[in-house]
């Protein structure tokens, strides 16, 4: 898991005026950046900073080992970061034996909430993990109950809800919720289109 460099692809994705381009190792100050703005923070981690730069580099290069990592792009301009992972979490993965189960993380700079830019990104890693990874399911995971922009965003991207999770009693909400979209419903949505 830790140790080594980031694990890079040459995967690039776009739409409209959002491009999602590979995470390198010249990008570590804005990551930084993102991760430790309170902003940026409260609703993307539960508070479990600040981070050093060690610290993020080695969980992302950690978390590059099994995703796909992007830098998201508006007009040109990097504006936030996001990832689409192999399932990672035992909750998830018990139910759902057999299948390629994926997650989606993202955050971008508060500047540019609310411009479709989350949505965007969000449909693209959808496209790209249902078409050209092959996956069987997305998920969104710890989506905190008082964070609907993200669940907003997700659901335009056509995900529903999973599961609730009850969170631990220091956490801001005391639920989360899990959302999901499956291959076969996002299949059919564009054969029905
Ligand atoms: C979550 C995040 C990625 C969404 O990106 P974004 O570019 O702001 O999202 P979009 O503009 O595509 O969509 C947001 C939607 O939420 C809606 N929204 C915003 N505030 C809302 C509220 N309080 N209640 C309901 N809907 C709300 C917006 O109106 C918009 O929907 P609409 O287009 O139907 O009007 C971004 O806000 C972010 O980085 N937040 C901090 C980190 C984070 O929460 N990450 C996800 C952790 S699960």
């Amino acid at each position: 898991m830790t140790g080594g460099r980031l694990r890079t692809h040459e995967v690039r994705l776009r739409s409209g005026r959002v491009t999602l381009r590979p995470l390198t190792e010249d990008d570590w100050d804005m990551v930084v950046g993102w991760w430790n703005d309170p902003e940026i923070a409260a609703d993307a981690d539960a508070n479990e900073g600040p981070y050093s730069l060690g610290q993020v580099q080695e969980i992302m290069r950690g978390i590059s080992r099994s995703a796909f990592c992007f830098i998201i792009e508006f007009e040109g301009r990097p504006v936030g970061e996001c990832w689409l992972q192999e399932m990672n979490l035992e909750r998830v993965l018990r139910k759902n034996p057999g299948l390629d189960c994926r997650r989606i993380d993202i955050e971008i700079e508060k500047a540019d909430w609310g411009r479709g830019i989350g949505t965007a990104a969000i449909r693209l890693l959808v496209e790209f993990g249902f078409r050209s990874e092959g996956a069987d399911a997305i998920f969104a995971m710890d989506v905190a109950d008082d964070n609907p922009r993200s669940r907003r965003a997700f659901e335009k991207a056509g995900f529903e809800l999973y599961d609730t999770v009850p969170q631990p009693s220091v956490a801001r909400a005391s639920v989360s919720h899990d959302m999901i979209i499956w291959s076969k419903r996002y299949v059919g949505s564009l054969a029905a289109e």
